[in-house]
């Protein structure tokens, strides 16, 4: 046999199954594609209670085959059990959660309970199944207002603003306490900056439930005159437009963080290790750069009017990437205008629907 047949051989019967938790949400499906591609076999759980089962459609499109999905909230210990040991899971991607700020401060409990409930059961199925690779999605939200700019990963952790927030943060010590009271389990955390844009496909993207609380959506949604009008949340920050800065990313650079992560953590073995990683693009870009970014791609002009602040924003945060960098081998390739771009192009398609 051919040198290439064998590590083709070989590469089939090493297990390579991940188990992608909320793989049908925006992050997760585009993961699930950076996972495929890059030779691991993606199966996913997702109870959709904030995602769609036409993303699976939009799945089976872009790779040309069916993705396993279980379709079950991801707290259930016996179905996760089942789950890993009828897949022969090797290695898990921790997306399900709630994400919606506000709610979370209306709803402790629900968020409490669905966050952290649904790691620490994956925790317990992972010891008792003795899978070890585990990557956690976590948040630029834990530095809070930084005290200086770019965030790197060793300035301290705010207190959080929100229950959301906090969740994010008691999972990354929960997983800390793992490693350190020795368990067998290999994790890493990435903390997300502004996740934007779609699959160059607009196969997949974000599918916002009702009127979208992040800036993107809402641009793309004003401009195909679904929503009449952006609100600017502030112009008075002390940045030089007078609007917020954050770090947007593109989800599929975000998508093969994931992967570097999972590659980084290398093959199942004895042993506990934790590390986070910050993974955005490093640079800052205002709301109002990127309303004039979009009109220029798209040739449309923007409603939008310069609104009151929004409670809880900060002012400015973007990364300092260059531990991903360094130690996972990663850095974000794509533009602000290409994830502005393909956010349109998803956009545009959906009305065709
Ligand atoms: C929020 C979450 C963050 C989460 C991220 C997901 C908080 C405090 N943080 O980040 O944890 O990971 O979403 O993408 O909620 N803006 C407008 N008009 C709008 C909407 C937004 O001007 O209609 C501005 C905001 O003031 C902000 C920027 O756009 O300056 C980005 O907002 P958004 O997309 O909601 O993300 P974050 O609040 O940064």
């Amino acid at each position: 046999m051919c040198l290439p047949c064998l590590r083709l051989l070989k590469f089939k019967m090493t297990n390579n199954t991940i188990l992608v938790t909320g793989g049908a949400g925006y992050i997760g499906s585009h993961t699930v594609v950076a996972l495929a591609e890059a030779g691991y076999r993606p199966v996913i759980i997702d109870d959709f209670s904030n995602s769609q089962q036409s993303v699976l459609d939009g799945l089976k499109q872009i790779l040309g085959y069916e993705v396993p999905c279980v379709v079950h909230d991801c707290n259930d210990p016996a179905t996760l059990l089942d789950l890993f040991q009828r897949e022969n899971v090797r290695g898990v991607i921790h997306f399900a959660a709630f994400k919606a700020v506000g709610e979370s401060m209306a709803e402790p409990l629900k968020y409490y309970r669905n966050n952290l409930g649904s790691l620490i059961t994956l925790l317990e199925v992972m010891l008792e199944t003795g899978v070890t690779d585990l990557i956690f999605s976590s948040s630029c939200t834990v530095y809070g207002e930084p005290d200086s700019l770019p965030v790197v990963e060793t300035m301290p952790v705010k207190p959080a603003a929100s229950v959301y927030g906090n969740t994010k943060q008691v999972g990354e010590e929960i997983l800390r306490d793992m490693a350190a009271a020795g368990k067998p389990v290999k994790i890493i955390s990435l903390r997300y900056f502004n996740p934007i844009g779609a699959h160059p496909s607009a196969l997949i993207g974000e599918l916002p439930l009702g009127v979208p609380n992040n800036l993107v959506p809402y641009i793309t949604q004003t401009a195909a005159g679904i929503r009449e009008q952006l609100s600017v949340f502030g112009d008075d920050y002390p940045t030089p437009d007078g609007s917020c800065i954050r770090d947007y990313i593109h989800v599929m650079d975000l998508a093969e963080a994931h992967v570097a992560a999972l590659q980084a953590l290398g093959q199942p073995g004895p042993g506990s290790h934790y590390d986070v990683f910050n993974i955005g693009t490093g640079l800052g870009h205002s709301v109002l750069e990127l309303v004039r970014t979009f009109e220029n791609l798209s040739g449309r002009r923007l409603n939008y009017r310069i609104g009151p602040r929004r409670a809880g924003d900060i002012t400015a945060v973007y990364a300092d990437a260059t531990k991903a960098w360094e130690q996972l081998g990663w850095s974000a390739k794509r533009s602000l205008r290409e994830a502005l771009e393909d956010a349109w192009r998803w956009q545009q398609q959906l009305e065709k629907k």
